[in-house]
């Protein structure tokens, strides 16, 4: 079946006893169990079952299969937000000593987890150009762990050569983990173009209605982990087998970071995956045609959209996206000030530190997401001072296209 009719029906769904076509909340901290011995052979994995929603819950085991599903890896593990599935990945795979390879200009949270916190804990980073693929392979050392990208790269709209890379992390014998945000399975299943790990905020689109905060973590299966530099995950295969990594993750890191979902939000990530399809689809529209149309007003001088032919990387877009650049789109206006002002006049569109919402959405990266660094480290990550980022709603995009139009107006009017 198709990704869009697999996001309402996975291949593991069986009916509920009470007829209820949606997912029911398990809104519950425990679970209890009959005998001692029953509760003993849970908690050793020698049967199936629920202990802790920590460790597990219904609803959520209904997302992770649903998401695994649909990256076709071997399972899932859903948590508590983007960050803590990527916390969970690191902390999986890492010690003292170790390196990262991630892509420049990944997601300001993603930055300040590997470039300050986990560097407390003895953890390098090294940032290297997805438009210099080689520039990956030259910051590979014996001590890398995993290569880190996005899809596409927020806010830079820079798109890695995912099989390129892969390439260099299949040579160096780690793991290539991608973050799928961006894209979602809709338009690419990373595991397809060579990614071993896949990581969602499910709190963006596939949530879609900024209802929630979420995440995800899928195993594609690909990565041989009886091979890796991972001891630690090599003991679990001997029961786990291509679980390993996963089962790792839930009875001991996952367990003990302690970053799992409420039940109720997982719902509402299963909600929002049944629409992902044709949200995506209109997402992807409407950015198209307001980067096309940015990119004709006199008073915008760029305008970084991956789905315009005019991008270094559309070619990218075609062949790992189906030609669509996604919901997100970057564009300049000459100074912070002039993009303060064109933000402050829009009346439609929601200053907002959040991306995949219903709602069209902006924010200002380099005063709020990026705040943190000084000018020199944005500049080298290309967070430019005058960039607006939009996340695309679902609003008809001649009323988006309006109240941009209204907004660039009103701003250059008082300017002047
Ligand atoms: C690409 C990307 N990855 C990860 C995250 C972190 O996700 P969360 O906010 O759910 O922790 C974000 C948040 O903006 C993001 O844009």
């Amino acid at each position: 079946m198709n990704e869009q009719t697999r996001a309402i029906h996975d291949a593991w769904e069986h009916p509920d006893a009470t007829g209820a076509t949606a997912t029911p909340i398990y809104q519950t901290a425990a679970y209890a169990h009959t005998t001692a011995q029953e509760l003993a052979d849970v908690f050793a994995g020698r049967a199936p079952g629920y202990t802790y929603t920590r460790v597990g819950n219904p609803t959520t085991a209904a997302l992770e299969r649903r998401m695994a599903d649909l990256e076709e890896g071997v399972g899932a593990v859903a948590t508590a937000s983007g960050m803590a599935a990527i916390t969970a990945v690191a902390v999986a795979l890492l010690r003292a000593g170790d390196e990262i390879v991630a892509a420049k200009g990944v997601f300001g949270g993603t930055v300040s987890l590997f470039e300050k916190t986990l560097a407390r804990f003895g953890i390098t980073t090294h940032f290297a150009d997805v438009a210099h693929t080689e520039e990956f392979a030259a910051a590979v050392s014996p001590s890398t762990r995993f290569i880190f990208v996005e899809t596409i790269g927020n806010p830079r709209m820079d798109v890695p050569d995912l099989t390129g890379i892969a390439a260099v992390a299949q040579a160096a014998g780690v793991p290539f983990v991608v973050d799928s945000t961006a894209t979602t399975p809709m338009l690419a299943r990373a595991g397809a173009h060579g990614a071993d790990i896949v990581i969602h905020s499910t709190s963006k689109f596939i949530n879609g209605h900024g209802t929630a905060i979420g995440g995800c973590i899928v195993d594609t299966g690909h990565f041989d982990w009886a091979r890796g530099p991972f001891e630690d995950v090599r003991q679990w295969g001997e029961r786990a087998g291509p679980m390993a990594f996963l089962a790792y993750l839930r009875n001991l890191i996952y367990r003990d970071l302690g970053g799992c979902p409420a039940p109720m939000n997982s719902f509402l990530m299963l909600q929002g995956l049944e629409t992902l399809a044709p949200r995506m689809a209109i997402h992807c529209d409407n950015a198209a045609r307001l980067a096309e149309w940015l990119g004709g007003h006199k008073a915008v001088q760029w305008v970084s959209y991956p789905g315009r032919a005019e991008s270094p990387f559309y070619e990218r877009v075609k062949a790992q996206y189906g030609g669509r650049g996604g919901g997100l789109l970057t564009f300049g206006l000459g100074s912070r000030q002039n993009a303060f002002r064109f933000i402050d006049a829009l009346r439609l569109a929601k200053n907002v530190a959040n991306i995949g919402d219903v709602r069209t959405l902006v924010i200002h990266p380099a005063s709020t997401i990026f705040h943190e660094f000084n000018a020199d480290a944005r500049a080298d990550m290309g967070i430019a001072e005058d960039m607006v980022r939009v996340s695309v709603g679902l609003e008809h995009t001649d009323d988006i296209v309006m109240d941009f139009q209204d907004a660039l107006e009103k701003a250059f009017e008082v300017q002047r």
